[in-house]
């Protein structure tokens, strides 16, 4: 089962409970989403380009506004490629109407704070009418009383809080103008409205580990065993926003400083070259996954930050989820993906037919694709 899971979802941790008791055992669409999924499988498999499933997962963001400046982030660096905004609550229902009945997890974050968006727990319950899988990342410096009562009651099934430290120092190397003792009572807050609605929520804490934080692993595992919590360790990644743009080795040059010595938690290694590729041998996300940013517009995997390599954009009038799923960008893309994986000979005018339409995908046949 957990080797299905991780494919289904690698980011959520403890996905399995949710997942069996939202769409394997009761819910709504039950039928749909596996026949949904089932059919994707294949999809993927013979590499379609026009798709007759739908994703499965949505990366949706509600506000790509933050309160913090962590260094490796380009949503506080660069406010010039996208506006800053929320989504509208509309939008939101819009894409659940038709897209519900299909998708099995929504991640509700991508480069902002999800808890600046006031309908985030609005957000919550329609996904939950869905019988979806719903989960998000969060700093966790913000979170209002009425917010965490309303999330908990809207039954969010996975939150995972980004926690880089256990002194004010080491956290905010990285989560800068973060305030450590700020979020250890928004866990709490969390804790109680939690134990209040009687729901199941995961609360995960997510270390990524620093040269500066490596000591104190393991009093961080064990403050979050203390406050119910899953601990996470992860390796961090180079500039985000910058992985698709940049090639493998600039991209580790830039962010070396920050490997700890401990070399579990490095996710590059050490011995890259300028022609290294990165590990990943092929990409999903043009099959399985759509990413939603909050005004609608489509990029087609989370690498993703500028506005200039979007896809479409549901939130014209006339387009359907499932047009758009199926617009021109993403089709060429998968047609791309295809014949690089297959070294078919199309290959060449396929690269050119992808520069002439700026279609990032093309750099990840250059590069070797986003990495999980
Ligand atoms: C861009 S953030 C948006 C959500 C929220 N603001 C947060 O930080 O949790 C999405 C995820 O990226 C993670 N992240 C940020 N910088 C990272 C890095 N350099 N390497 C790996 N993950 C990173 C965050 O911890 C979070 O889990
Ligand atoms: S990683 Fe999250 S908290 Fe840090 S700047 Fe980016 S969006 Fe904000
Ligand atoms: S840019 Fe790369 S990882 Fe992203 S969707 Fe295109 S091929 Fe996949």
């Amino acid at each position: 089962m957990s080797q299905f899971t991780d494919k289904l979802y690698p980011m959520f941790p403890s996905i399995v409970q949710p997942l069996v008791e939202n769409v394997l055992t009761s819910g709504n669409y039950r039928r749909k989403k596996i026949s949904n999924f089932l059919l994707n499988q294949v999809e993927i498999k013979i590499g379609r380009t026009r798709l007759l499933s739908y994703p499965y997962i949505l990366i949706l963001d509600p506000s790509n506004i933050c309160n913090l400046q962590c260094p490796l982030c380009p949503s506080w660096q660069d406010t010039t490629s996208r506006p800053k905004g929320k989504m509208d609550i509309h939008l939101f229902r819009k894409i659940m109407a038709e897209a519900g009945p299909y998708i099995i997890t929504v991640n509700l974050c991508n480069w902002g704070e999800p808890f600046l968006n006031p309908d985030l727990s609005e957000m919550i319950a329609v996904a939950k009418r869905y019988s979806i899988v719903t989960g998000l990342s969060t700093n966790l410096n913000y979170l209002p009383d009425d917010a965490a009562e309303q999330v908990m009651d809207a039954g969010i099934d996975i939150i995972v809080i980004s926690l880089d430290g256990i002194t004010q120092e080491t956290y905010s190397k990285y989560r800068q103008g973060g305030e450590l003792q700020k979020v250890l009572a928004n866990i709490e807050k969390l804790n109680y409205f939690k134990r209040r609605s009687g729901n199941k929520t995961t609360l995960a804490w997510q270390f990524l580990v620093n040269k500066y934080n490596e000591k104190e692993l393991e009093g961080a595992e064990a403050l979050a065993v203390k406050m119910g919590m899953h601990f996470l360790p992860s390796a961090m990644r180079s500039s985000m926003g910058k992985e698709l743009i940049l090639p493998l080795y600039e991209r580790v040059q830039e962010m070396k400083d920050w490997f700890p010595e401990n070399r579990t938690y490095r996710k590059y290694p050490s011995d890259i070259r300028p022609e290294t590729k990165t590990s990943q041998q092929t990409c999903k996300w043009l099959w399985n996954s759509m990413v939603i940013n909050w005004d609608g517009s489509v990029a087609p995997c989370c690498g993703i930050f500028e506005e200039k390599w979007d896809f479409t954009n549901l939130s014209q009038k006339a387009a359907t989820f499932h047009q758009a799923w199926n617009s021109p960008h993403y089709r060429l893309a998968r047609k791309l993906v295809s014949a690089y994986l297959k070294k078919s000979d199309k290959l060449p005018k396929l690269i050119h037919n992808a520069e002439a339409e700026g279609l990032i995908c093309r750099n990840c046949i250059k590069y070797g694709f986003l990495e999980d």
